[in-house]
C-alpha cells in the first residue's frame, strides 16, 4: 500500500482526476470502479472540467459502480445512478451500454421472471453485476472512498474479505452519515455493493481519504491491522492500491 498525503481536498481531487484521466488516456478499453458520497464530488468536477478544456475520449472505457440503495429507482433524484448521471456520465462521452449500476429494484430481472420475490430478484442481480465485470475483463482501476467505520463501497465491518456483489444491511451510523442526502425521508435500510473480494480482484486501487471526520479510520488503516471488522484493512492484502488522503485526515 502507498501513500500519498497531500494538502487539502483540492488537491487530493486533482490527484484522483490525474490517476483516471492518466488510465482512459492509457488504456482507452480501461474498466473502471466507480464510487459515490462526498469525497470523490471534486474528482469528478475536475475530470468533467479537463474534458472540456482537453480532449479526452471515453468512448471504449467501461464502467461499474461500487454500489446502490435497495428500493430507489435509477431515476429517483437520491440514487447514485442519479448522482452518477449529475455529476459525470452527463459530461463524458462515456457509452451508455458500458456504464453499469446495480440496479436496486432489480426491474428487468422481475420483468423477466413476473411474481419472483425481490428479495431473490435482487440475488439474481448482484450475481448478473459479477458476470458483468467478469465479461469486461475484470476491473483494472476501482475509486474507493472510506467510511468512518472503515467500509469501502457498502461493505460494513465484518464483511467476509472474500464477499462478492451481494444484498447487505447498511449500520445505523452509515445511515446516519448519509441521511444528509435524504432530507425528507429515511435512507434505505439495505444496499447492493460490490463485495470486498469483488474488489481486491480489481488490477488497480485507490483510496481516497479527506476531512477530519475521517482521521480515526485512517489512522486505523495506517496501523496496518488486517481485520474483517475493518473492511478496508482488506487492501493491505492487494499489491497495487494508493491511499491519497488531505492534512485533515491524518492526525
Ligand atoms: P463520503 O463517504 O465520501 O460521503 O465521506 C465515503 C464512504 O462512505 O465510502
Amino acid at each position: 500500500m502507498r501513500w500519498e498525503t497531500v494538502e487539502d481536498y483540492d488537491a487530493m481531487s486533482r490527484r484522483a482526476a490525474a490517476i483516471f484521466l492518466d488510465a482512459v488516456r492509457n488504456t482507452p478499453s480501461v474498466a473502471l470502479g466507480l464510487p459515490t458520497g462526498g469525497t470523490p464530488l471534486g474528482m469528478y468536477r475536475r475530470i468533467v472540467a479537463e474534458c472540456s478544456t482537453t480532449h479526452h475520449c471515453f468512448r471504449d472505457a467501461t464502467t461499474f459502480n461500487l454500489d446502490e440503495y435497495v428500493g430507489l429507482a435509477p431515476s429517483d433524484p437520491r440514487s447514485y445512478c442519479a448522482y452518477m448521471r449529475e455529476n459525470l456520465f452527463a459530461h463524458v462521452d462515456l457509452d451508455p451500454s458500458r456504464m453499469h449500476i446495480p440496479d436496486g429494484l432489480a426491474t428487468r430481472i422481475r420483468e423477466r421472471n413476473p411474481g419472483i420475490p425481490l428479495e431473490h430478484a435482487l440475488d439474481l442481480e448482484c450475481a448478473a453485476y459479477e458476470e458483468s465485470i467478469a465479461r469486461a475483463g475484470g476491473l483494472d482501476l476501482t475509486f474507493l472512498g472510506l467510511g468512518r467505520n472503515g467500509h469501502i463501497a457498502f461493505n460494513e465491518p465484518g464483511s467476509p474479505f472474500e464477499s462478492r456483489t451481494r444484498v447487505v444491511t447498511l449500520t445505523r451510523e452509515t445511515r446516519d452519515a448519509n441521511a444528509c442526502y435524504f432530507p425528507e425521508g429515511e435512507v434505505p435500510s439495505h444496499a447492493i455493493t460490490m463485495g470486498v473480494g469483488t474488489i481486491l480482484s480489481s488490477r488497480s486501487i485507490v483510496l481516497l481519504a479527506s476531512g477530519s471526520s475521517k482521521r480515526e479510520a485512517v489512522e486505523r488503516l495506517r496501523s496496518a491491522e488486517v481485520t474483517e471488522e475493518f473492511p478496508a484493512s482488506a487492501l493491505h492484502l492487494h499489491s497495487d492500491t494508493i491511499v491519497i488522503c488531505d492534512e485533515q485526515s491524518v492526525a
